[in-house]
Order: C-alpha cells, then structure tokens, then sequence
C-alpha cells in the first residue's frame, strides 16, 4: 500500500510492530471511549464550504511563541516513542526540523535530551512530568535547559496511571513477569523487520533520561514500576509554583481540559496551555479535547497561547481546531505510526500530507491565511 493518510501509516504500523508496542501506541483508557470521542467529535464539526475568494496563495505558517513554524503543529511528548523505530526520537526530532514544526521530546522518552540535542540543529521543547524524586526534577530541568530546550511542556493530567486493558492484555504490563517477558520475546519473534531494526540494532532499550537512576541494565519491566512508583499524586498548583520560579522561558501546562483549571494555569504565570485528555489515555469518559476548546479559549485567550490535542488525524482536524480558537495542536499518535511505518522519511510524508490537507481545507472553506480561519468557517448549529 502507497499511505494517502494518517490512517494508512496506522495500517502499516500495526503490521510493523509487536503487538505489545501497537497497542500501547493505538489504545486507550478502560472502555476507551473518550479515545473514540476525540476523534468523532472532530468529524462532527462541519465547516462551510465558500467559494471565489482568491485563494491562489494559501498559507499555513505561524508564529508560536516567537518562532515562525511552516504550519500551526507540533510533535506531541510519547513516551518510548522511541522503541518504534531504531533511536526513533531522534529520527522524528530531525523530521521535524526539516519540516519547520517543534519537536517536544518525553521525559520517558528512549533518547536522552543529550542524544536528541546531539542529533539536531534547532531547539526542541521538553516535557517533564511531575517526579517524586525533587533532585531527579531539578536535574532534568538543567539537562534540558544545557540542551538547549526553551519551551518546557509540564503535563500534569497523569498524577496516577490509569489502566489501559489492552496493555494487560498484550504483556505490556500484565500478568506476571515471565508471562510478560515471554508474551513480549514471541510477539517480537514475528515482526523480523522490527526485531531486527529497533531489538538488535537500536540498544540500548533504556529510558535515556532515566537510565542513570537506574543503571544500565534495567529493563522495561524495571522502568515501567519505575515510572509507576514515581509519578506524584500529591501535587497542586502551589507545587508547580517552583517550577515556575526555575525555568525563565516559556511554560505550558498539558493536560487541561476545564476553563476554571486554565484559570489556575493562568494565576501560575504559565504562558500557554495544551487542551488534552491525553489522547484518551487517562479519565476515560471525559470530554474530547475538540468539545472543551471553545469554553477554555474564551476564558484565558489573549493572556495565554491556547493549544490542543487528542485526536488530530487530519489537517482538516488541525483547521477546525484552529476555528474553534487553538493557536497551534499537538499530534501524538499521527507521527508515531508514521515513524513505525516509515522510520523519518514517514514522518517527513505525514506532516507534508497533514500541511497538504490544511491547505486544501483553507483553499475550500475561502481561506488564505490563518488569520482566516475563525469559528466563520464551521456552521453554526454544529458548534
Ligand atoms: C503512546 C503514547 C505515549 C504518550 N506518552 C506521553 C508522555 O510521555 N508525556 C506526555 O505528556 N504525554 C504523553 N502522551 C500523550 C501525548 O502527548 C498527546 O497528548 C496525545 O497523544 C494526543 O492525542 P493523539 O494521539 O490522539 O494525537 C502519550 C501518548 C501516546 C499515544
């Protein structure tokens, strides 16, 4: 298969990568309906169709916290993404460079800030969740920021792992260890062109900004009750004050999906905030992002830049966001399939195809420019 869309690289992933992996990249939280949601309630929004307004020169490109970008997006923080393709978090880092978008790179990324930096040009944002271990926290902010990082991305919707069957069902994190240890080996097995890539030639397997704290031999059993044990259920706002206070470029805060908790963001003195339900992998039942937008963008924008994600699979999703008031989205699973299908060449073609869909979207809704691209464009009753 020639892949047209996002779905298509999702197609070739799925036949790429171990079922273990799959599934924790494709699944999402117990029934997952939220997951569903996120990207139903995007087809729901139908935009206006509107004709000759001289759309010879359509432009996606932006300015997001000073830097000009070819269009509105960014690769979203996944964590292990990195197992999807040999040191794939470098390989999405550059695609991203060489495609005009920021690359955020995870805290449990399997890259270290050091090798992602070493393997780029242009500064990539960080993110970090909040650990229990303060020195470990403090220490990942100077590695970013002597990595060059400026725009820290805090998440702050994963103060407890939720549960996602479908990782208890494929060994991931289910079972006991040698039932998970062996599920994962056979499942591995059968996938040659990714054993061989990522399980031979791509170690180590470790989490690269972790790896220190737990020594080299760690593997990902260790890292998963590593991580597990180490998120912090007791933070409130008055904790991220200090983070606040330590890292003088921009701050945005992930994970925000009620007007009143964007308020709170706002009072912290953060400068942006990502509309997310974490791709539908925390609170399953929640809203999709797409449905709590509007609410958030009329309380806090103006003072803050206003991002989303959780369910971006097209640039015409990407339009309606921006219509419906984000300064820029996020894409999270959109470039981990490509990177899975295509190592970086596929996610070089799933952004040009998603640049590609925007401009086709704005041309056909009477767009020429972003500025353009208001809630006009959707119809009304549909909002
Ligand atoms: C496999 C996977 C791992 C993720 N790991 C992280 C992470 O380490 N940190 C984080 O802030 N968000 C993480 N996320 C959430 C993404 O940053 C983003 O919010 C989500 O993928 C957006 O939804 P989408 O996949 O529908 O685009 C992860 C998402 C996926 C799919």
């Amino acid at each position: 298969m020639i892949p047209a869309s996002v779905y298509d690289y999702r197609e070739l992933a799925r036949k790429r990568l171990p079922r273990f992996l799959f599934e924790y990249v494709d699944g999402g939280a117990f029934s997952e309906s939220t997951l569903r949601r996120n990207e139903s309630d995007f087809k729901e929004l139908i935009l206006r169709q509107r004709v000759l307004r001289d759309i010879s020169n359509v432009d996606t490109g932006c300015t997001l916290f000073s830097d000009e970008l070819s269009m509105p997006l960014v690769l979203a923080p996944v964590g292990i993404a990195g197992l999807n393709a040999r040191r794939g978090e470098t390989l999405a880092a550059q695609a991203a460079e060489e495609k005009g978008v920021p690359f955020c790179l995870s805290t449990v990324s399997a890259c270290s800030v050091e090798e992602v930096r070493a393997a780029t040009a242009s500064p990539f944002w960080f993110q970090l969740y909040m650990i229990k271990d303060r020195g470990f926290l403090q220490e990942m902010l100077t590695r970013a920021k002597e990595a060059g990082c400026q725009k820290l991305v805090f998440t702050v919707d994963m103060p407890v792992p939720s549960t996602r069957y479908r990782d208890i069902r494929s060994g991931l994190s289910g079972g006991s260890a040698l039932r998970r240890q062996s599920a994962r080996f056979l499942q591995s097995m059968i996938k040659p062109a990714w054993a061989w890539d990522v399980g031979v030639c791509g170690r180590p397997h470790s989490l690269g900004n972790v790896a220190h704290v737990l020594g080299k031999r760690a593997g990902i059993d260790e890292f998963w009750s590593w991580m597990a044990k180490n998120f912090d259920p007791s933070v409130t706002w008055k904790t991220l004050e200090q983070i606040r206070e330590s890292w003088d470029g921009p701050l945005i805060i992930k994970g925000i999906l009620d007007a009143e908790d964007a308020n709170e963001a706002r009072a912290l003195g953060a400068d942006g905030v990502i509309v997310s339900n974490h791709g539908g992998r925390q609170l399953d039942g929640a809203s999709s992002s797409i449905k709590a937008l509007p609410a958030i963008a009329e309380r806090v924008a103006g003072d803050m830049t206003v991002l989303l994600d959780s369910g971006i699979r097209s640039g015409l999703d990407v339009v309606r966001a921006k219509a419906l008031g984000a300064d820029a989205v996020l894409i999270g699973r959109a470039w981990v399939y490509a990177l899975a299908a295509r190592k970086k060449q596929g996610v070089c073609e799933v952004l040009d195809i998603l640049k590609n869909e925007m401009r086709v979207a704005m041309a056909l809704a009477g767009c020429a420019s972003l500025s353009d691209v208001t809630e006009e464009i959707l119809l009304r009753e549909k909002v």
